[in-house]
């Protein structure tokens, strides 16, 4: 009935999420800012036929583990097997679909960073110097980093920490910032030199610069952060600290040092990969493979300059093809805020009983793709209502129902020449729409995506408005026939369409439609153009959503705002 969308060549994709500190349980915020759009794009990638891997784990080492485990008064391992369970837990209620989510204080990630380290060491972009660091009397150690809170020298913001502005995203160093106290102590702050090994930026620049500005695929602001930093000179970057906990430097006269997190965690994504396959080499340095980064702001710095300098530097792996670099979430105009109950926290989700495709919807519309964006309880209400159950819940509901009860739950294919002019029109927009949405994903523009999903749903729903099936009906029943053939037909792309965004509503619309497989499978796009063959019948019709009452906000506002204290989990 359709004419063909030509199959792309088929390229593998390798998406990773930022890997979550583990010094606390993820907020509504981590979930939109890298796991769910990264998802969405997974999906949507296996749904192409791409063959992909999500990967993803927990970021173990250097001093913001450090510290949460010290002030709990946990030692550091069994911390981090905790929270990892934590996030995990988070992650697979979420449905977000990682082939590995792995951990970097694992044996295999040490050895792949001592590896990646000696590859670019040899290579001659390593080099030793002084560097000023903190050094506290009081507690008798050097301050690297995340002990270390003063003012922003760029911004002013008063509680940077000393590798970055959280506010401006600035990377720094920790002897830049102003007014320096200890985050343990809050004392005051000597500065002393010690020796340590930098990466040399500065020489990577020109490559750098070239990879930045022939990229296509980065939005306009990922573009324009990373420029601002090449054109205000790159410098070697310090890679390693004087910590305890983390990988150990694998040279004799840094053997007490570790290094810097930002230096071994993205080395994460190369080990998590590891772990799952074999052929984990294929994904990281044939040409036909492409990566992708999904992520927050304050990590666009480390995935547009200092990880890809990594990476040009070691010489064996490939480039990103895009990074997705997102905005912040807050929560009704203001921060997130575990101590201060502002936010929504998603360990507690699962006792609201709703689905995790209720959240996923509403979610996907706040997705701060091109600026920072409000999760608002009251826009929530209003999404899930009118758009998820409004919109294309009920027309999943107008299709199966009208089929089963008044058709003898079955569909026939109607002749080419029984088609009508509004038949060809809505057969042409699906087409159209599939086109255009597909555009939109392979940039990762995820939520306009979504609004053109959506948007076709509706025209669903005007289409059985204005072609009167309950009329029609009486006179005509093989015409009621063909309006549903058609509909139901809609309704069998939008399951695919929707499948990346809502996973599990999906397969139900599946089973209910009587399809073979599933709408998740590899390579399920190419099913979106074939009908339902000569004669089709269809499943019983189930409801898939409830609508949220005021009174139910209320309640779930006031479960959600509430985290689980960590000193709780560890009594
Ligand atoms: N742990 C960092 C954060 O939560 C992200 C690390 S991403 C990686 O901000 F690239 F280093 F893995
Ligand atoms: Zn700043």
């Amino acid at each position: 009935m359709v004419k063909n969308i030509k199959p792309k060549k088929k390229n593998r994709r390798l998406i990773t999420s930022a890997l979550p500190y583990i010094n606390n349980v993820p907020h509504l915020g981590h979930i939109v800012g890298s796991h769910l759009p990264g998802d969405i794009f997974a999906r949507y990638s296996r749904a192409r036929g791409y063959e992909t891997l999500y990967i993803g784990g927990t970021d173990e080492n250097g001093s913001t583990s450090e510290i949460a485990a010290f002030k709990l008064n946990v030692p550091i391992e069994k911390f981090a097997d905790k929270l990892y369970k934590e996030h995990k837990k988070i992650y697979d209620w979420f449905e977000i679909s990682y082939d590995s989510f792995s951990r970097t204080s694992k044996k295999i990630h040490h050895e792949t960073v001592k590896e990646f380290f000696e590859t670019i060491n040899k290579k001659g972009f390593i080099e030793k110097n002084k560097m000023k660091v903190f050094y506290s009397p009081t507690e008798n150690m050097f301050l690297p980093d995340r002990y270390v809170v003063g003012e922003c020298p760029k911004c002013g913001y008063p509680d940077a920490s000393g590798d970055q502005c959280e506010k401006c995203t600035s990377v720094l160093d920790p002897s830049q910032l102003k007014n320096p106290k200890s985050t343990i102590s809050g004392g005051k702050l000597e500065i002393r030199e010690t020796e340590h090994l930098f990466l040399k930026l500065d020489s990577l620049t020109p490559k750098l610069k070239k990879w930045i500005q022939s990229n296509k695929y980065f939005r306009e602001q990922v573009r324009n952060l990373a420029m601002g930093w090449i054109n205000e000179g790159l410098k070697p970057r310090c890679i390693t600290r004087d910590l305890k906990h983390g990988v150990k430097v694998p040279l004799k006269e840094f053997k007490e040092k570790v290094f810097y997190v930002w230096f071994d965690a993205p080395i994460g994504y190369v080990s998590s990969t590891k772990e799952i396959t074999k052929d984990w080499e294929k994904f990281w340095k044939d040409e036909k493979s492409e990566v992708y980064n999904f992520l927050g702001k304050d990590n666009i710095p480390f995935h547009t300059i200092f990880w890809p300098g990594m990476v040009i530097a070691n010489g064996e792996f490939n480039l990103p093809k895009n990074v997705v670099g997102l905005q912040y979430l807050n929560y009704e105009g203001q921060k997130f805020s575990k101590s201060k109950g502002i936010g929504v926290f998603c360990e507690r989700l699962p006792e609201l009983k709703l689905e995790a495709d209720v959240w996923r919807h509403y979610l996907t519309q706040i997705i701060p793709e091109t600026s920072d964006s409000e999760f608002r309880w009251k826009d929530f209400q209003e999404r899930v209502n009118s758009d998820l159950i409004g919109n294309y819940a009920n027309y999943v509901n107008r299709v199966l129902n009208f089929i089963y009860t008044k058709l003898d739950r079955k569909i026939t294919k109607p002749a080419s020449k029984e088609l009508q002019e509004i038949d060809k029109n809505l057969l042409k927009k699906i087409e159209e729409k599939r086109k255009s949405i597909g555009d939109l994903m392979e940039r990762a523009e995820l939520r306009k995506a979504y609004a053109e999903i959506l948007e076709l749903s509706s025209e669903g729903n005007k289409y059985i408005n204005d072609s009167e099936p309950w009329n029609v009906i009486k006179e005509n029943p093989k015409r009621a026939n063909n309006i549903f053939y058609i509909s139901a037909f809609l309704l069998k792309n939008l399951a695919i369409l929707f499948a990346p965004y809502l996973p599990k509503t999906s397969e139900k619309v599946w089973k209910q439609l009587n399809l073979k497989g599933s709408p998740s499978c590899s390579g399920v796009w190419e099913e979106a153009e074939k009908d339902f063959g000569k004669e089709h019948e269809i499943n019983k019709p189930e409801l898939i959503f409830k609508k949220i009452e005021d009174k139910e906000i209320e309640e779930y506002r006031k479960i959600t705002s509430q985290g689980i204290d960590l000193t709780e989990l560890f009594k």
